[in-house]
C-alpha cells in the first residue's frame, strides 16, 4: 500500500500524487493543482477547521468516539483521582511527571510568584461595579505584559519560563480579586502557606478571620475541576493562544486572546449559560416544552454536544461524580434533578442521540460551582484558571515548533470588484 493520493484534476486531465503522513496530507499540496500557471492554486475551504490539523502536538489526546482524554498520555480518570492540579500543570508543560525535587521547586516558584503589583490592583478598581469578572480577567491578565516587558524575549527558554509560573501564579489572585469587585469587597492578598486551590478559595471569600481554612473536602473537589478543565487540545481559545501568539507577542497578550476566546457561550461561557437555562427551565414539569423548542432550533440545549465528543464527555462523568462529594458538604443543589432529568430525556430522545449530543463538561460543572456560592458570572473564570497551563503548553509547543509560521488563513473572496468610487459630494448632490 502506498502512502500517497491520487488526485486528477478534471478541468485539465492533470493527475497529482499527494503524500499522506499520519493520516493527513499538506493543504499546500492542493496549492500546486492549478488550471493555469497565473491561476491561483487549489485551496481548502474549512470554516471553522472541521477537518484541518493546525499543527503537530504531544499534549492531548482525544478519541471522540471513544470518550478518552489523555494529558501527556496519563488517562483523565487517572489524573483526576489521583494526581494534583500542579502536577498536572507541571506534567503539561514539561511533559513528564515531576521527580519530588522537580516537584518541590515548582510549587515553590508558583506559590512565591502569586502577588501582583500593587498597579494592578488599582487598575482593577477602576472598573465598573457590575463588570463581568471575565473581561476583568481579560483585560488584567493582557496588562500584566505591560509590568513584564521582558516577556516579549520568547526565544530566551528562561525568560519563558519565568512567565509561565507567572501566570499559573497569578490567575487565581486575578480570577478572585474579579470576584472580590463585583462583590464590593476589599481584595485579598495570597496567602503563601496554603495550597495553589486552598489559597484560591481564601483569595475568594475571606472576611475577617485571620486564616482562612477550606473544607478539605471542597479544596479536592476544586482541584479536581482544574485538572479536568487543564487542557483540551486544539478548541477554540487554544487555537485563539496559538494564533495571536504566532505572531511572536508576548505570552499575557496570548493568552489575554485565550480568556476571550473562552468567554463564549459555545466556548467555556457555557457553563454560565447551562446554569441560566436550569433556572429558566424552573421545574420537571417544564423540561418537555423546553425540549420541543430545542428541536424545533429555537434554541440549544446548553451543556450538550460537543465538536470532537460523539459519546459522553470523560471530564463530564467525573464531574458527577465529583457533585456527589461537593453535595456532601453543601446539601444537594435543587437544579441537580432538573438537569439530571434533562440529561435522562435528552439520552433517549431522538433529536439527540441521531445527532450523538451527550453532556459535556460544562452540563454539570455549573451545579458545583453554585453549591460552592459562586455567582454564575464566575463560572467561566474557574475554567480560565483551569485551562491556563493547557494554553501555556500550546503556545511553548507553537514557539519552539520549527513548522510553525504566522497564522493566516486564506479567504474565498465573494465581494465586487473594480467599482469605481465617486466621491460623497458627487453621490449624495
Ligand atoms: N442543542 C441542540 N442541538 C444541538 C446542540 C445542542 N446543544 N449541539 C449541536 N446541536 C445540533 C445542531 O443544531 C446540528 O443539527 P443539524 O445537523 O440538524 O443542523 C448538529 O447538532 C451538529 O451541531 P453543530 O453546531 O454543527 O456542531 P459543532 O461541532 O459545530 O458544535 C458545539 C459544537 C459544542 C458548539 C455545539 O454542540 C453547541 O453549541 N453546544 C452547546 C454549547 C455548549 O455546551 N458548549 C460547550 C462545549 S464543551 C466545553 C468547551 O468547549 O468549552
Amino acid at each position: 500500500m502506498t502512502d500517497s493520493l491520487t488526485v486528477r484534476d478534471n478541468r485539465t486531465g492533470v493527475e497529482y500524487e499527494v503524500p499522506i503522513t499520519d493520516g493527513a496530507i499538506r493543504a499546500s499540496e492542493f496549492g500546486k493543482i492549478r488550471t493555469d500557471e497565473d491561476e491561483p492554486g487549489l485551496a481548502v475551504y474549512d470554516p471553522g477547521f472541521t477537518n484541518t490539523a493546525s499543527c503537530r502536538s504531544s499534549i492531548t489526546y482525544i478519541d471522540g468516539d471513544k470518550g478518552i482524554l489523555e494529558y501527556r498520555g496519563y488517562p483523565i480518570e487517572q489524573l483526576a483521582e489521583q494526581s494534583t492540579f500542579l502536577e498536572v500543570a507541571y506534567l503539561l508543560i514539561h511533559g513528564s511527571l515531576p521527580t519530588k525535587a522537580e516537584y518541590d521547586a515548582w510549587e515553590h516558584e508558583i506559590t512565591f510568584h502569586t502577588f501582583v503589583h500593587e498597579n494592578i490592583k488599582s487598575f482593577m478598581q477602576g472598573f465598573r461595579y457590575d463588570a463581568h469578572p471575565m473581561g476583568m480577567l481579560m483585560a488584567s491578565v493582557g496588562a500584566l505584559s505591560t509590568f513584564y516587558p521582558d516577556a516579549s524575549n520568547i526565544a530566551d527558554a528562561d525568560i519563558r519560563n519565568l512567565q509561565i509560573v507567572r501566570m499559573i501564579a497569578k490567575m487565581p489572585t486575578l480570577g478572585a480579586w474579579a470576584y472580590r469587585h463585583a462583590q464590593g469587597k476589599p481584595y485579598i492578598y495570597p496567602d503563601n502557606d496554603l495550597s495553589y486551590t486552598g489559597n484560591f478559595l481564601s483569595m475568594l471569600f475571606k472576611m475577617s478571620e485571620t486564616k482562612y481554612a477550606g473544607d478539605e473536602r471542597i479544596v479536592k473537589a476544586l482541584d479536581t475541576l482544574l485538572i479536568l478543565h487543564a487542557d483540551h487540545e486544539q478548541n477554540c481559545s487554544a487555537n485563539a493562544v496559538r494564533s495571536v501568539g504566532s505572531s511572536q507577542v508576548d505570552p499575557y497578550s496570548a493568552v489575554a486572546a485565550g480568556v476571550g476566546a473562552l468567554y463564549g457561550p459555545l466556548h467555556g461561557g457555557a457553563n454560565e449559560a447551562v446554569l441560566k437555562m436550569l433556572k429558566r427551565i424552573g421545574s420537571k414539569e417544564n423540561i418537555p416544552a423546553f425540549i420541543e423548542g430545542v428541536k424545533a432550533g429555537d434554541e440549544r440545549l446548553m451543556g450538550f454536544g460537543h465538536r470532537v465528543y460523539k459519546n459522553y464527555d470523560p471530564r463530564a462523568k467525573l464531574i458527577k461524580k465529583a457533585c456527589d462529594d461537593v453535595f456532601e458538604v453543601t446539601g444537594v443543589n435543587p437544579l441537580l434533578e432538573i438537569a439530571q432529568e434533562l440529561e435522562k430525556i435528552a439520552l433517549e430522545d431522538e433529536y439527540f442521540v441521531k445527532r450523538k449530543l451527550y453532556p459535556n463538561v460544562d452540563f454539570y460543572s455549573g451545579l458545583i460551582y453554585e453549591a460552592l456560592e459562586f455567582p454564575p458570572e464566575m463560572f467561566t473564570v474557574l475554567f480560565a484558571i483551569g485551562r491556563t497551563p493547557g494554553w501555556l503548553a500550546q503556545w511553548l509547543e507553537l514557539v519552539q515548533d520549527k513548522e510553525q509560521k504566522i497564522a493566516r488563513p486564506k479567504q474565498i473572496y465573494t465581494g465586487e470588484r473594480r467599482l469605481d468610487f465617486v466621491p460623497a459630494a458627487q453621490r449624495w448632490a
